[in-house]
């Protein structure tokens, strides 16, 4: 979480406008303030406060700093309350260094300690604010504000992307230790930020910054070399063309990045579709020569993870465990050996509890495998394998395209991992993979047909203040999904079970006019759903439905069309959509805001 960016340009009346920019594009990382630093003539200068980048922008003008280098941020608090003082850049005692970070400072209460003792005088009540007095202490005695920053960091405990300026240097120093930093190289201006769409409008050309590395930006110049104690990379640091378009990072005529990339879904399966098979067989005889394979991700991810494990017991009679990466240790701590695999899904691939889990394994012998959107990610550097979903960057916080992508990808696997270990032959397995093959239009149809209709059903039930979403088998983590989206952009409480668990506790819930919401595709579970359903009813519930079933329809009160004649194992690809749809529309009827929802940021880098 927090966002920062560094820019070097060439224009000098023009930087802090830029880096205003790349911030907003970067706010989806958090949004509770804001800062930016220049340099300029021998000066740091700086604007910063708690809020939003827009509003702050009208207060104070970050337009107007001087200098063609500066850095900023976008916080997303977590040692100290949203406020002036706590938001970042951050500077040492005598203003000679600003200093922006993302990550956690663990030993930050010893380290400000010790550095209040030798005198240092703190303004704020971050973890961050002790790593430019750390620098302060060897500013003097080192010849550049590199080495200074080299011989500080070795003191800190913790996770960082630090971005630093000095007075009297032409020149930013950046760091990185488990939190994510790019290089992007543009025409006129050098970059460096905590993700790519910051500066996708000005270039996509740009440098993955390994784990341990210091980063110098000079005019024309990138100097890289290892953090102190840092043992030596493994990746060559080479600049590479990333197929995003500015365009995808903007929300191209929609009032939300949400809805638009609802509505990219089509695209986004499409192209996930086309990942060459061989890179599927690649990984699926990963996962096939495993004898304890082990699912893991965060939030939506971790939904894609158990859809993951309906599917590959399904339909390739494997044995798989799924476990949220929070809980990896605790749970399967004990059973990890060099026989395991994981297959780690998040779509940003930098979750600090899905990149703990994956630690964690690595450190016990287990093979590690990967989906992700990001390029680059953590995830794709901790992994012996990984595949990229297709889906573009995703910046509403509400994650919805690249969870299709990503249970697409799982469809694709599981598909293939059927095949391989033998369990239907090739012309049942063609059925399934033609019908993959055209949920890309389904898709679109449910979106064009029904989005009107979800929208006034929203509108009408927007002010419940409960939601129950239940579902059977493989959509039960569809339900999941739903009651997640729900809560998360529109604050209504939502829970989600699977509906046969309903009568064991749920159900005193219900009232009458209490909604509930069923996705209650026709496959083996419908007979037992309707008997669900039909319980609901009777307590005087108001049943929302995501169905291809008549005898469903019937029964509910308001009705999300689904096509028939869908594979059961499919089906949650379409399921999801009218839930994304009806839980933005619940978030717009409330007047949230669906792209920023409190208390989140869009890759949740503390542990
Ligand atoms: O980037 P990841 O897929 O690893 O993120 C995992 C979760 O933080 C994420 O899915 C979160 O639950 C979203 N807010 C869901 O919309």
């Amino acid at each position: 979480m927090c966002g920062i960016i560094g820019v070097l340009s060439t224009d000098e009346g023009d930087t802090a406008r830029i880096i205003r920019e790349c911030l907003k594009r970067l706010e989806y990382r958090g949004y509770d303030s804001v800062g930016i630093a220049t340099q300029y003539n021998g000066k740091l200068h700086i604007k910063k406060d708690k809020g939003k980048i827009d509003d702050i922008n009208r207060k104070l003008n970050f337009d107007t700093l001087p200098g063609n280098i500066g850095i900023g941020h976008t916080r997303w608090a977590t040692h100290g309350e949203p406020s002036r003082v706590n938001s970042h850049p951050h500077t040492d005692c005598k203003n000679r260094i600003a200093m922006v970070h993302n990550g956690i400072v663990e030993n930050f209460i010893e380290l400000r300690e010790q550095l209040i003792e030798e005198g240092h005088k703190f303004q704020s009540e971050t973890d961050s604010e002790v790593i430019p007095h750390l620098i302060e202490n060897f500013l003097d005695e080192k010849d550049s504000i590199e080495e200074a920053v080299q011989s500080a960091l070795p003191q800190l405990v913790g996770t960082y992307a630090l971005a630093i300026i000095e007075k009297d240097s032409q020149k930013i120093v950046f760091a990185r230790k488990e939190s994510p930093l790019v290089i992007g190289i543009g025409e006129s201006a050098l970059y460096c930020a905590s993700d790519i769409p910051a500066f996708l409008p000005m270039t996509n050309r740009v440098i993955f910054i390994n784990d341990g590395d210091l980063v110098v930006l000079q005019p024309a110049d990138i100097k890289m070399t290892r953090i102190r104690g840092q043992p030596s990379p493994i990746q060559i640091r080479e600049p590479v063309l990333i197929d995003w378009t500015a365009e995808m990072a903007q929300k191209g005529g929609m009032p939300h990045f949400m809805l638009k990339e609802i509505h990219e879904q089509p695209k986004a399966v499409q192209n996930t579709l086309k990942i060459r098979q061989e890179e599927i067989q690649h990984l699926a005889t990963l996962l096939n020569d495993s004898n304890n394979l082990i699912l893991t991700a965060a939030g939506t991810s971790y939904h894609a993870c158990l859809y993951g494990g309906y599917l590959f017991a399904n339909l390739a009679r494997m044995n798989v465990n799924q476990v949220i990466s929070s809980e990896f240790s605790e749970k399967l701590g004990g059973t990890i050996t060099d026989t395991s695999t994981i297959l780690a899904i998040s779509q940003s691939g930098e979750t600090s509890d899905t990149l703990s889990a994956v630690g964690y394994a690595k450190n016990h012998g287990a093979k590690i495998t990967a989906i992700t959107n990001v390029m680059g990610s953590s995830i794709t550097r901790a992994a012996d394998y990984f595949l990229y979903t297709l889906a573009g960057p995703e910046i509403g916080v509400a994650a919805t395209k690249t969870f299709v992508v990503q249970i697409t990808t799982l469809a694709l696997l599981g598909l293939t991992l059927a095949e391989i270990r033998g369990v239907y032959d090739k012309s049942e397995i063609r059925q399934w993979y033609n019908q993959l093959m055209n949920i890309p239009l389904q898709i679109e149809q449910i979106i064009e047909k029904q989005e009107d209709y979800i929208k006034t059903t929203a509108d009408i039930l927007a002010q419940k203040p409960n939601f129950l979403f239940l579902g059977r088998g493989i959509n039960t983590p569809t339900a999941m999904e739903g009651a997640l989206k729900l809560k998360e952009i529109s604050y209504i409480h939502a829970e989600a079970y699977p509906a046969g668990e309903s009568k064991h506790g749920p159900i005193a819930l219900v009232e009458p006019e209490f909604p509930v919401v069923f996705i209650a595709p026709s496959d083996n579970t419908l007979d037992r759903l309707l008997g669900n359903v039909m319980e609901m009813k009777a307590r005087g519930a108001r049943i929302i439905s995501v169905t291809d079933n008549t005898k469903i329809q019937n029964l509910s009160d308001y009705v999300f069309s689904i096509p028939q004649g869908i594979a059961p194992i499919l089906t949650p690809i379409l399921n999801v959509i009218p839930l994304q749809l009806f839980s933005y529309y619940a978030a717009v009827k409330r007047n949230y805001n669906p792209d920023k929802p409190r208390n989140l940021a869009k890759s949740v880098t503390v542990l």
